[in-house]
């Protein structure tokens, strides 16, 4: 059969996501799973986002505000940057699409690191571009050998800080470095989706650089503010960039709900903080037992940590569903010995190690 679809789309697999806690329990019969593979709040969202939702439900015969007007308002005062400066999106995957769709004619060149988060390379590929990767050392980027890596025809740089899936960021003087002297033309992308849980005082805060360079920031409500399932995230640049990317933005892309919610989440600073508390206290206890079980875990910046569990991971992996605990197998990220756990609740926490020890005692799979 004549193949119907863009050529660029042929070799292109499908992103899959962590398995969502209704498909493990229906599939296995478990009847609580505790999912732990997509780096989401468990403490879950903020009461005062549930309300917003609540008191937005019976609007819902309206179409939404296309130009999130309130939440921009309130995000330029939240940020410091100007409402001409921000951009919406359903989630920020969405921001990251935009920014391929209005960026990159096919043949240009984009920059990304290897691991790092999957939609860099889909959405540029599907925009046509050519994707070089440069591989991360010691699960950190490599700044230095992206930056040998831009030639004339780069347009875009990606840069995860923190990275997922190793959770590892890039230090402000490293960041500066890379910025000195970057060539005209080239657009870097500083995805933050975790800056809200990073807690290390030399994390760079990419808005500092929309000024002086062709940088777009983007952050997300799905992380730390507890609010994947609704879908909003927002991107800050130059206001020439943004309203470029305005130009290839559906014209109600962020639904009501997801614009009431976010608002309302904005003000909850307690709630932020004590997502912060939990991670706080969690990640250190993960890491012990980890480190206790003879796993080397890479050290993050952000709610997840990836570990190396030997040759055996993916069977590991799966091992752990059974008992009804989902954490991420790195297949995808072609890194077959690693797994990655979000940090969960204190209990949820005790049964991912309990099971993990069931699993591989003496540290092996058995
Ligand atoms: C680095 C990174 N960027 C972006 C996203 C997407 O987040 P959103 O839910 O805002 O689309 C994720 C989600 O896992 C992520 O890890």
């Amino acid at each position: 059969m004549k193949p119907l679809a863009r050529k660029v789309l042929q070799d292109l697999s499908v992103y899959s996501p962590g398995k969502p806690v209704e498909e493990v329990e229906r599939e296995l019969g478990i009847p609580r799973a505790i999912k732990l593979a997509s780096n989401e709040n468990p403490l879950g969202p903020s009461p005062k986002a549930l309300e917003a939702i609540r008191n937005a439900l019976p609007h819902l015969n309206r179409y939404p505000d296309s130009h999130c007007f309130y939440l921009k308002e309130r995000l330029s005062r939240h940020m410091g940057v100007g409402t001409d400066q921000l951009i919406v999106g359903n989630g920020s995957d969405e921001l990251i699409t935009f920014a391929a769709r209005a960026f990159l004619e096919p043949g240009d060149e984009v920059v990304i690191a290897e691991p790092t988060f999957l939609i860099y390379r889909i959405a540029a590929q599907i925009a046509g571009a050519k994707v070089r990767v440069v591989r991360s050392k010691e699960f950190r980027y490599d700044l230095e050998g992206m930056r040998r890596a831009l030639t004339p025809r780069t347009k875009l740089v990606f840069i995860a800080n923190p990275d997922n899936p190793t959770g590892t960021y890039v230090t402000r003087a490293e960041v500066e470095e890379f910025m000195k002297g970057l060539p005209e033309g080239v657009i870097v992308f500083f995805d933050e989706a975790y800056a809200e849980l990073v807690e290390a005082p030399d994390y760079p805060d990419g808005r500092e650089y929309i000024p002086h360079h062709a940088v777009i920031v983007t952050r997300t409500f799905s992380k730390a503010y507890g609010l994947s399932g609704i879908r909003v995230g927002y991107g800050m640049s130059r206001p020439d960039l943004i309203g470029s990317m305005q130009k290839v933005r559906e014209p109600f892309n962020v639904n009501s709900l997801a614009q009431a919610a976010a608002l309302a989440a904005l003000d909850d600073a307690g709630h932020l903080e004590a997502t912060r508390r939990l991670l706080r206290e969690q990640k250190p206890l993960l890491y012990r037992a980890l480190e206790e079980m003879g796993f080397r875990a890479v050290p993050s910046a952000a709610n997840f940590i990836l570990f190396h569990a030997g040759p055996r991971a993916v069977e590991i992996a799966r091992a752990l569903l059974k008992r009804g605990v989902i954490v991420r197998e790195m297949l995808a990220w072609n890194l077959p010995e690693h797994i990655r756990v979000t940090v969960g609740l204190p209990e949820e926490n005790q049964a991912f190690i309990t099971a993990l020890k069931e699993t591989t005692p003496n540290g092996r799979f058995s």
